[in-house]
């Protein structure tokens, strides 16, 4: 087994949520601490804290190519504290950055829960915080979005769980035996 193989398996008790906005890494990510009684860290949280600036307040200022530069920077620190036993709820557009991708994989067993648009509109139809969806055809953006970052959310994920139903006990239990399975 190569160094990285190791490191890989050695990491494997970290979870890692990935989706679209939206999509439930947030409540998932709660409930699937509390079962596995692992805690919970926000991705979107460590980089305002990084950054001392809220996540529109870093668009604002520096552009979704600031906000990337910071969630890799986020992502990278992680792999390389080595900390296990964590559930990471990440943002929506981690995937977007080729190089993000293998570092998710290394930091734990990458969970895509997968949505559609209309679940998408549904959920965060009127949210003023995600300064992607600040466009009047927010509906055509959030299509145009997610075909774009599906073949990147399957390049990510270990597992894929179908998260439209928002059942949320079912959707851990199914990401608890995944987990088990692997
Ligand atoms: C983003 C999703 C957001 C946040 C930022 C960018 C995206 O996180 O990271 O606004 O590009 O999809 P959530 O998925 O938690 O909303």
């Amino acid at each position: 087994m190569t160094g990285n193989q190791e490191k890989r398996r050695a990491c494997r008790n970290n979870i890692v949520l990935v989706g679209f906005m939206g999509s439930g890494k947030t409540t998932i990510g709660r409930e699937l601490s509390k079962t596995l009684m692992m805690p919970r860290f926000d991705l979107d949280d460590l980089i305002e804290e990084r950054e001392r600036r809220t996540i529109p307040e870093i668009f604002a200022e520096s552009g979704e190519a600031g906000f990337r530069k910071a969630e890799t920077q986020v992502i990278s620190s992680l792999v390389r504290s080595g900390a296990q036993g964590y559930v990471y709820s990440t943002g929506g557009g981690c995937v977007t950055v080729a190089e993000n991708i293998p570092l998710l994989k290394e930091l734990g067993l990458v969970v895509y829960l997968k949505i559609s648009p209309e679940t998408v509109i549904r959920r965060i139809g009127r949210d003023t915080s995600r300064p992607l969806l600040q466009t009047p055809d927010r509906e055509s953006r959030v299509k145009q979005m997610m075909e774009e970052r599906e073949p990147m959310y399957q390049a990510a994920a270990d597992v894929v769980i179908e998260a439209d139903h928002g059942r949320i006990p079912e959707i851990v239990d199914e990401i608890c035996r995944a987990r088990k399975e692997l």
